[in-house]
């Protein structure tokens, strides 16, 4: 008879568990038969035992197999992306639209901010009324009429990881190659997907600060989802600085709304948008190569289609009809805006993104407690770049808070996030490899 003390013991003596005990597992955690210490003796084992690559992909699929798993009958592919977490990264609100707007249908189940990096669901709920819980029915009516929509999980996408990670969460096994695999792909493989593209992130404000560990979870994401059956591919991209000129949630939007309806695009915000859009479309079929998808990634953007699908997405979701006009009037703004400038002049040489993630979150932009009500309003603006001349009469960056105090509190902490130098400094590079 197969128990939780039976599993438990075999992986903490290195054995490598079968498929029919995995999915006994999951479905254990799923359903309350798996007890919370039982959960917490898993994690640990996972965490300092390993899974082995076939492992992973049994453990992914039994979490995905917990739940739902959507059924799709429409005349395009199911894509998305997933990012595994940065400071100033909106990049899903450009890439969903602008997919749709290809042809795609995206289906994209996000998550809120954890730790210093900011949260997809929190920056859309920064736009009145937008409601990112709805049910698994809704998701794929609203899908099937406009081409994408971005909510949180239900409580029957992948109910297993839910378990996982809230245990996780509190036993110091967070940081598992494994565990993360699993965690992060039951919950979008369970949206029915036939391409998916990761954007691994690595640099000061990556959880993978050191290049080694974002490619190893790189290889182990690639591999996993192509083993449970998704064509998938992955960039690692850099996040050694933020990746646009922004970090917080309306702030965020607003930087999204300038970039959909004319914004610059040579930003590194577009360009790794173009580039992780470009591999999907051509991974799910809907262009030759690469290159092909990011032109026309390029131009959905460039001609206001994927503007008017945000738009519609918007509405449909319950926020206000006329988004993509009044964005403006539309987003709530902070009390106090305090500009802050360098001691001295210089070049941008470096850049703490995590100590900018972890200012957002001090200001309110985040959560430091899981019950904790999040500030649409509050955040960071006009980051300077690397490479970039600053001097005391031009700012590093302007925070917005909901107080004179609340911004001194900060003040401080991200002007010692910038390292000045002298003469040239070249920028990272924005992509660092490819996989898959
Ligand atoms: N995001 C997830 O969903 N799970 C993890 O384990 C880490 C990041």
């Amino acid at each position: 008879m197969t128990t939780a003390r039976g599993i438990l013991a075999r992986l903490r003596d290195g054995d490598r568990l079968t498929e029919a005990e995995l999915f006994w597992f999951a479905e254990g955690l799923a359903s309350g038969e798996v007890t919370d210490s039982q959960a917490g003796a898993f994690a640990m084992a996972v965490c300092t035992r390993g899974l082995g690559p076939e492992g992973r992909v049994m453990l992914t699929t039994a979490m995905r197999e917990s739940g739902d798993v959507l059924k799709w009958d429409l005349d395009g592919p199911v894509l998305d992306k997933h990012s595994t977490g940065g400071v100033g990264d909106s990049v899903s609100l450009l890439l969903a639209p602008a997919l749709a707007a290809c042809g795609a249908y995206v289906p994209m189940i996000s998550g809120r901010g954890l730790g210093h990096t900011g949260g997809t669901l929190d920056k859309l709920e920064a736009i009145p009324g937008y409601r990112t819980q709805v049910s698994v029915e809704d998701l794929q009516e609203i899908v099937a009429d406009i081409g994408c929509a971005i909510v949180g999980a239900s409580a029957d996408i992948a109910p297993a990881d839910r378990r996982l990670y809230a245990v996780r969460d509190v036993t110091g096994t967070v940081e598992s190659i494994d565990l993360i695999t699993a965690s992060i792909l039951s919950k979008k493989l369970a949206a029915g997907l036939e391409a998916l593209v990761l954007d691994v992130k690595v640099g000061t404000g990556a959880f993978m600060a050191a290049p080694a560990d974002a490619l190893a979870l790189a290889e182990a994401l690639v591999k996993t989802a192509q083993g449970a059956g998704c064509m998938t591919s992955a960039l690692v991209t850099d996040m050694n600085q933020p990746l646009g000129r922004t970090a917080g949630n309306a702030v965020e939007v607003m930087e999204v709304m300038e970039a959909l309806t004319g914004g610059d695009p040579a930003s590194d915000l577009m360009r790794v948008t173009v580039a992780l859009g470009g591999e999907v479309l051509a991974l799910g079929g809907l262009a030759a190569d690469a290159a092909d998808g990011e032109g026309r990634i390029r131009r959905a953007l460039d001609s206001g289609q994927a503007a008017e699908v945000f738009g519609e997405m918007v509405a449909e979701l319950g926020g206000p009809v006329d988004f993509v006009e009044r964005w403006r009037d539309r987003l709530p703004a902070a009390k106090v805006m305090v500009d802050i400038h360098p001691g001295d002049a210089g070049t941008v040489a470096a850049i703490d993104a995590r100590a900018l993630g972890e200012a957002v979150v001090q200001l309110g932009g985040g959560r430091l407690r899981q019950e904790d009500r999040v500030d649409p309003a509050v955040g960071l603006s006009d980051i300077a770049r690397i490479g970039q001349k600053v001097d005391p009469k031009t700012p590093l960056l302007r925070i917005h808070a909901a107080s004179e105090e609340a911004a001194r509190a900060v003040a401080a902490a991200v002007r010692n996030a910038f390292t000045l130098g002298s003469g040239e400094v070249e920028a990272p590079p924005l992509i660092h490899e490819r996989i898959g």
